[in-house]
């Protein structure tokens, strides 16, 4: 079955810190997306494939939008939705004051099914349609998560997470406990439909090594499975990372001494990396979650975009709800933006929305399958719209150009200006 939707299109092809700007995106100014049982079948002029239609079929024709993928969040906690906002600490105290007490509750299916549901609503309102999140300790949270996620037909992945130490006892797992879990979830849900599994070790902070050890045993027994954790996102942290394991050599290496960097390995934040540690999450393949609302929010620092790329590192953007202050992706680029212009370096507005849509497909291995318009990719997309709001409606009359148009919708825009979201080619 062909769906047919008109408008102006724009998608990435390459990285634009990479290849000539005129070669990182394919922009239409009247395009036309054609889906054909889900997937992307064909992306070009209205003008050119128009005629080629069969009369019969139905196009769809967005106005004054701007057709694009959907976003995709690399890093976010869907346990914690509803402590968004917790006031005045920075990360160990956010964690210890607010954050573990939260997430017990999400011992009770029911209740993670209740949290799921809303979450998820949330952040394809905001025109995201995949997320790499964060359950909680308790293997209920990922099973009420998957089962909402499945209903909604998304493209999800998620994974319960391993702490056994320096954590309430509440929330605590032992490294076998946690390896069984994970492998049952994993037997259960990865690949099933759209989702799929993460081993979810929490931090080095509260992980032995027995279990950073058992989580790269069970990597390696699934290798298709991602690995997703928090890195170097606070100075203290990190202080207390080398205090815990003085026999390695830094903090990225607790993980990579335990089998746990490579192609599908995201971690949040790499705020304060070494050159070398970016050096080695380059040539594993590793990939970095740039969380900028979160980083500004805990006061965690400003993170280096440019010695990423210098390394060759994958990133994607990522809210890190509850410690991002958004589900938006636009509002995350705007504080994106901010951050590198307190570095001193510039992050165009092409940089950005290739970060949010196919910067995130590489770094989840899903290029090809989401993230561009490439032929046979799901056709998860959106609308955004220049004139949601009487902002944004004034300025972008004064707009010259798309560069123009998109540095607008990350400064001005939010959930208000994401008119519509499709997942495989149908509006939700
Ligand atoms: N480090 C370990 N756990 C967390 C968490 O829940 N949020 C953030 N931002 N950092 C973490
Ligand atoms: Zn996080």
């Amino acid at each position: 079955m062909l769906k047919v939707y008109r408008g102006e299109l724009l998608h990435f092809l390459a990285d634009p810190a990479k290849v000539a700007l005129e070669d990182s995106y394919q922009y239409i100014e009247d395009g036309l997306l054609i889906i054909k049982d889900g997937l992307i079948e064909q992306v070009g002029e209205a003008a050119d494939l128009l005629p080629t239609l069969d009369e019969t079929i139905d196009v769809t024709h967005y106005e004054n939008g701007l057709i694009m993928p959907g976003f995709i969040d690399t890093h976010v906690h869907y346990p914690q939705t509803e402590m968004i906002a917790s006031f005045g600490e920075q990360l160990l105290e956010w964690l210890e004051n607010y954050t573990f007490p939260f997430e017990d509750q999400f011992s009770d299916l029911e209740h993670g099914k209740k949290v799921a549901e809303f979450f998820l609503t949330q952040l394809v309102e905001a025109g995201t349609t995949t997320a790499l999140v964060f359950g909680t300790v308790h293997k209920e949270s990922v099973e009420a998560f998957f089962t909402v996620a499945q209903q909604k037909k998304l493209r999800m992945i998620c994974g319960k997470v391993l702490m056994d130490q320096n954590c309430p006892e509440y929330l605590s797992d032992t490294a076998q406990t946690g390896y069984d879990d994970s492998k049952a979830l994993i037997e259960k849900w990865h690949k099933t439909d759209r989702l799929q599994y993460a081993i979810t070790p929490r931090f080095a902070p509260t992980c032995s090594k027995a279990q950073l050890n058992k989580a790269g045993e069970l990597l390696a027994e699934y290798p298709d499975v991602y690995l997703h954790t928090h890195l170097s996102e606070n100075i203290n942290e990190i202080a207390w990372v080398e205090e815990l394991f003085p026999h390695d050599d830094g903090y990225l290496d607790v993980y990579d001494k335990s089998q746990l960097l490579g192609r599908r390995s995201v971690f949040a934040h790499g705020v304060h990396l070494h050159d070398k540690e970016c050096q080695r999450l380059g040539e594993t393949d590793s990939a970095i979650a740039f969380c900028p609302s979160s980083n500004l929010f805990l006061g965690s620092g400003l993170f280096n975009l440019k010695q990423a790329q210098q390394f060759d590192v994958n990133v994607g953007m990522g809210t890190d709800i509850g410690a991002g202050t958004t589900f938006s992706m636009l509002s995350t680029l705007n504080e994106g933006y901010k951050t590198q212009q307190l570095r001193g370096d510039i992050l165009s507005p092409f940089q950005s929305f290739y970060l949010a849509t196919l910067g995130g497909a590489i770094a989840l291995d899903l290029e090809g399958t989401i993230g561009n318009f490439t032929k046979g990719a799901e056709a998860d997309f959106i609308v955004l719209d220049y004139h949601a709001t009487p902002l944004m409606d004034r300025r972008v009359q004064h707009s010259k150009n798309i560069s123009e148009k998109l540095f607008i919708l990350s400064m001005l825009g939010d959930e208000r200006h994401v008119k519509a979201t499709h997942i495989m080619g149908e509006r939700v």
